[in-house]
This record gives C-alpha cells, structure tokens and sequence, in this order.
C-alpha cells in the first residue's frame, strides 16, 4: 500500500473528505499524516477523527519530517496556495497528488516547469470526473466512431452556490471570493469541463470566445459561457455558474455526431442516454454490455446498487497507484485517465484566453502546446 500525507483537506473543508474516503476505498493507499488545516485546533480534530498520528502544524515541518516516509502528498489546500506547495515538494523529491486546478495562472505553471523534471518527479491532477465509468465508455464510443464525425460538443456545470449555498459546508470561503486575471469560477469549474472536453474527444480547442457576467451579490466572475472551435470542425459551447438556481451541481455533457448523439448527467452518473439518426433513442448503465476495459473495481457491487461521486474518485486513485507503479519502474507514467502538468497547462491557456476574449469580445487563438 502507498503511504500518503494530506496538506490540507481537513474535516472543515469541502474537498478533503471525499479524498480520504476514496483513497483508502479499495486498499491501494493509507493516509498516514498530514497537516490539515491552518486553525491549529480542527488541524488537530481532523487527525483525531481520522486516527492519524503524524499531524504537523505547517507544510513545511511535514516535509522535513516525512520526506521518507510517505510515498506522495496530496495537495488539498485552497488554489492559490498550490504552486509554492508544488515547488516546495519537487524541490524535496516527493510525489505528488493535486487537486484541480493545479495553480490559478499561466506564470504560476511556467514557475513549476522550470524546476519539474518527468524523469524525476511525480506529478499528477486528480480530474476526478473522468473516473466515472460511463464517461470512460462514452469515450470509447466516440473513439470507434460510433456516434460518427463529432459535429459539437457541449458542457455545462451550473451551480446555485452562490445564491444558495449549501447547509452543509462554511461557503463560499474567502478564498473564492477573489479574482485574479483568470477568474476563480474558471478556476473551480472550467479546470472540469476543459478535461472532460478533452479527454472525450483527444483534441484541444484552437480559439475560444468567452462572455463573463457578475450576478451575486459577491462581486465576482459567477457566470461564465464560452464558444470553442477545434482544428477538426468540432463546435464547442461551455457554461459554468454559481448563481444557476435548481442545480446543486448540474455538471452535464453532451456530445452530437453524425450518427447518434449522447447524453450524460453527473446527479445520474450511471445513466448514459444515446439518440441515434434512426430515431431510436437508448439508456446503457453498468448492467448493459459495456465494453470499457473490465475492471472489478467499476463494480464494486454489482449493477442495480447506485454508485456515485466516492466511488468514481476511488477509481481515479486506483488509476493513480498503476501511475505509481510506474513511476518507480522508471516507466511513463501518464495515461489515458491519468493527466499531469501539460494538460493542466492547455487547460490554463484555454481559461487565460477566455479572460482575453471576454475583454476584447472577439475569438481569440489559444496557443498551441503538448496536451499531455
Ligand atoms: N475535485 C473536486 O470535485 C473539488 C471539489 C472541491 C474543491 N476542489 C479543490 O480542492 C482544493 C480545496 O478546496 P476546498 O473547497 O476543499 O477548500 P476549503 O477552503 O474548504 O479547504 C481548504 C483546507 O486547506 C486548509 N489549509 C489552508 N492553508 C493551509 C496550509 N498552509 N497548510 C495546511 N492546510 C491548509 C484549510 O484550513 C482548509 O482545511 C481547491 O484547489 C479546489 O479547487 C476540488
């Protein structure tokens, strides 16, 4: 099993449940210490709670203490904090896990590239939507052409948190409610539809036209819709929002061709909807005869008995142990599900040139690079 240290992600915040549950679910990894949180007492709560016994009060005691003694960190502090984690890790050698986005601007990236090093240095994003297994599927379908040419794709994930937030979490934080350049809503939800854009169709978009708007009362970017066009003709339409009221989190995909079109909604992520040009409409699910590669853990029970969110994060860090298995064979360790630096580069140029295109009301070209 690998050993992991959390940096962030404590019982307080909203990212670092989810993480510790489905890091552990199937036994690849332990969480064996952390430092949780800057309010020195729920830092202390979390560890308790979570039966931790390694608990430091800064990044950089943990790093000092448990440098070899931890196989990765996973980052799950707020964005803006990210890059000089990230520095401050390659520096120390250690793996690292991030959560998306992995830092808020293109200097930011260019930083880390300057000191990263593939051959050297472990660095992944846990994209964590790409890990339910009908979007694996819908991925393949689109790949043997079974929707024929891609004409358009589109995705929304329209939120009301900023209207209504949830009981449930302190929100919004502080820290979302400042924009940079690239604003946090592109940050916290564009980062999303950017990779599950690409990992469906295996292309990045060549220019984007963006229009931004501020509802709330937080004075923010909160509502955000982009036009994309892609070298192959495809037709790209992206809107995010926090003041979308009726959606807890209606992130939804869907992707036309030729042939059929599809449909998928992450409140019903075992549901997969196709419409095909002869009129006949389907709905596959676990229990149909899917052909993604067959992995036990999609079906950690059997088809029937609902899976979600958890077990969808848990499949990209099963994703992420073969990456680490990898690494330390000295081999290639990015993969069809698992993505590091570059992708999230193209990501950043494609939500940095959105702020361009917003600015100017026109399409702008988004510099091309390795998306991988
Ligand atoms: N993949 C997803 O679905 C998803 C969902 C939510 C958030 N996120 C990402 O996760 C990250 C965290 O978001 P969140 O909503 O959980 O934030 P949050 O504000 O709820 O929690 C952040 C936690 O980090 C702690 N922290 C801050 N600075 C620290 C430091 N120097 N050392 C140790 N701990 C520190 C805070 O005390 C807090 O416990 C962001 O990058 C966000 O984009 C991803």
């Amino acid at each position: 099993m690998y050993k992991l240290a959390f940096i962030g992600g404590s019982i307080d915040s909203i990212a670092g449940y989810p993480h510790f549950i489905a890091s552990q679910m199937d036994k690849k990894f332990e969480v064996l210490s952390g430092t949780f949180s800057t309010d020195a007492a729920i830092n202390k709560a979390t560890a308790k709670q979570w039966k931790i016994e390694r608990c430091y009060d800064d990044y950089q005691s943990l790093i000092a203490h448990e440098k070899d003694r931890i196989d990765a960190v996973v980052i799950l502090t707020p964005t803006p904090l990210h890059s000089q984690m990230i520095i401050d890790l390659l520096q120390a050698n250690i793996p690292i896990i991030c959560e998306k986005p992995l830092v808020g601007s293109l200097e930011e990236v260019a930083k880390i590239k300057k000191i990263y090093d593939p051959s050297k240095h472990f660095l992944v994003v846990t994209n964590n939507y790409s890990g339910y297994p009908m979007l694996r599927e819908l991925r393949r379908k689109i790949a043997s052409n079974e929707l024929g040419e891609i004409l358009s794709i589109r995705l929304k994930m329209p939120q009301e948190s900023f209207l209504r937030p949830p009981k449930s979490v302190k929100y919004p934080q502080k820290w979302r409610l400042q924009d940079a350049f690239i604003p946090m809503i592109n940050l916290d939800l564009g980062s999303h539809l950017h990779h599950l854009a690409y990992f469906l169709l295996h292309e990045e978009p060549t220019s984007v036209m963006a229009h931004y708007s501020s509802f709330s009362k937080y004075d923010v970017i909160d509502d955000v819709n982009m036009l994309l066009h892609y070298k192959s003709g495809i037709s790209g339409n992206l809107w995010l929002s926090k003041t979308a009221l009726g959606n807890r989190n209606g992130l939804h995909i869907e992707v036309y061709g030729t042939k059929a079109s599809a449909s998928w909604h992450q409140e019903t992520p075992e549901l997969l909807e196709f419409s095909y040009n002869t009129g006949e409409k389907t709905i596959i699910d676990r229990g149909s005869d899917i052909e993604i590669p067959p992995n036990t853990f999609y079906n950690r029970m059997t088809p029937g008995h609902p899976a979600g969110f958890i077990e969808s994060f848990a499949n990209i860090y099963n994703d992420i142990a073969t990456a680490l298995d990898k690494f330390h064979k000295k081999q290639p360790y990015l993969s069809e599900y698992i993505y590091g630096i570059d992708h999230a580069h193209f990501g950043l140029k494609l939500l940095h040139s959105a702020s361009v295109a917003n600015q100017q009301s026109t399409f702008v070209t988004i510099a091309n690079g390795d998306t991988h």
